[in-house]
């Protein structure tokens, strides 16, 4: 039974969400590894539409259970607001959901410090969600995190808590000049949740152990995507973990040999929310912050808006040499094409097969934020099909042209293509024959 890494290889949103939860039906347990609820994963089953924040896409599966590794920031009321939607909705979530202990608690000076930072940068903000998920970060990194199991011990908590706010207020105060945050309101928030954050508690590399030793199938479910990971992604516009495949073993604390399949979710084209670099943007020629009437239409037809934030996705062309790093910094071993029915009223459709950087070709993305900006995308145009391929779900059914884009793309890539949705609901993915044996 292979374990299965799903990660985004792109800015994020490429439609992870609805893939995961798709394949959760043949396996025993889905682990989120990174990021928080900075992420917005949604589900469409029977036409009804669910967002996953922390949650891991599993779980609108009965026999699953969900687990929150390590490697996650963990913002608790956000938890529970999802937890309760969910069970609001039938479903038995907080028995089927388990917590790392030693994941990293967000806390409102959290979000109060990654909201002032970015006003304060103004233009040139990051453009972050601002859930405050890098200063959590930050303080896990400086080693004066507060973690869920913290909450077992209130003595040791108050005092870590006090130490923490301490130097938060100087900042907000000294730095932002913005009101402190107080005390024992953080304290008295924490306390109305942390009995049942607690009671979740599990020691989840041996439970994920323990389902290996069973030769039960395991799903990891990456975040946000390749490019905005902390290291390899368009740095400083980027998010604040790595998002890539290496820090799934390391965020759910497992053995890497544990992980014998990683799957890239890549959109049919591309989006970005948030600021930085972006080559293959559907740029206004007259306004190059705009985006150009293909642009708007992809977006309208693809609705891109960000789940979480609800902020328009800036769109472009599917970008080769950009995937080209993600496949080989991941190891993506199959690509699952997403979104391929966005494009089915377009006349012609345009892939990025390389950039022109100071006069050279590049076929595979520089690795810095700055770099990547300076490259200018060269372009592939391919017919487009003109046809519905909205829920099909045979290879054969699809407009032989669509094949042919996609066929193209595997050739570009070098990496097979094994899945293609082509809508929203589960039901909509259309399964290749490679995918069989995995
Ligand atoms: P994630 O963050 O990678 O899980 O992706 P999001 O859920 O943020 O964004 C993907 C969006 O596209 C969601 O609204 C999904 O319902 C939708 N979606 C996913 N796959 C398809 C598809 O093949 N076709 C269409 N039209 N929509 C899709
Ligand atoms: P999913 O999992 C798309 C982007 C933000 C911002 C940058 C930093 O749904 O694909 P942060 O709040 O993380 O410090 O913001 O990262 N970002 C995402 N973009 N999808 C996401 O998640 C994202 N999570 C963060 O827009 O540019
Ligand atoms: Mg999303």
């Amino acid at each position: 039974m292979q374990n299965m890494l799903i990660l985004g290889t792109q800015w994020g949103d490429e439609g992870k969400g609805k893939i995961v939860d798709w394949l959760t039906e043949k396996c025993a347990a889905v682990v989120r590894f990174q990021g928080g609820h900075n992420a917005g994963h949604t589900l469409i089953i029977n036409g009804k539409k669910t967002i996953l924040r922390l949650i891991p896409s599993g779980i609108m599966h009965p026999h699953v259970t969900c687990y929150i590794g390590a490697g996650v920031v963990l913002h608790p009321h956000a938890l529970f607001s999802e937890i309760a939607e969910l069970e609001a909705s039938g479903l038995d979530v907080k028995k089927r959901l388990k917590i790392a202990g030693n994941a990293h608690l967000i806390m409102p000076y959290h979000v109060t410090l990654d909201k002032a930072r970015e006003a304060k940068k103004g233009s040139e903000k990051i453009g972050t969600t601002g859930r405050g998920i890098g200063p959590a970060y930050e303080d896990k990194v400086a080693r004066r995190g507060l973690r869920v199991h913290d909450l077992l011990n209130m003595d040791s908590f108050e005092q870590k808590l006090k130490e923490n706010l301490e130097y938060y207020n100087f900042l907000f105060k000294n730095y932002f000049s913005i009101n402190e945050l107080h005390y024992h309101e953080i304290l008295h928030d924490i306390i109305q949740v942390k009995d049942d954050l607690t009671a979740m508690i599990e020691d989840v590399p041996q439970k994920l152990q323990a389902l290996f030793d069973k030769n039960e199938r395991v799903i990891f479910e990456g975040a946000q995507g390749t490019m905005l990971d902390i290291d390899h992604g368009t740095y400083p516009f980027v998010t604040s973990s790595n998002c890539i495949a290496g820090n799934a073993a390391i965020g759910s604390g497992v053995g890497m040999h544990n992980i014998n399949y990683v799957l890239g979710i890549t959109k049919a084209y591309c989006t970005r929310v948030g600021a930085g670099p972006f080559p293959s943007q559907l740029y206004d020629a007259d306004d190059e912050k705009a985006q150009d009437e293909i642009g708007k239409f992809i977006a309208k037809e693809g609705n891109e808006f960000g789940s979480v934030t609800g902020r328009p996705r800036r769109t472009g062309w599917i970008d080769i040499p950009a995937l080209k790093r993600a496949v080989l910094i991941n190891g993506v071993k199959g690509i699952c094409i997403t979104k391929l029915d966005v494009l089915d009223k377009l006349k012609e459709v345009k892939i990025c097969t390389h950039y022109m950087h100071n006069g050279i070709e590049c076929t595979i993305s520089p690795q810095g934020a700055s770099e990547l900006a300076q490259c200018i995308p060269v372009f592939e145009t391919v017919s487009g099909w003109n046809e519905s391929t909205y829920g099909i779900t045979d290879w054969d059914s699809l407009p032989s042209q669509a094949q042919k884009y996609l066929k193209r793309i595997q050739e570009l890539l070098g990496t097979r293509i094994d899945l293609v949705s082509t809508g929203p609901e589960r039901s909509h993915t259309i399964k290749l024959s490679s995918f069989d044996s995995i």
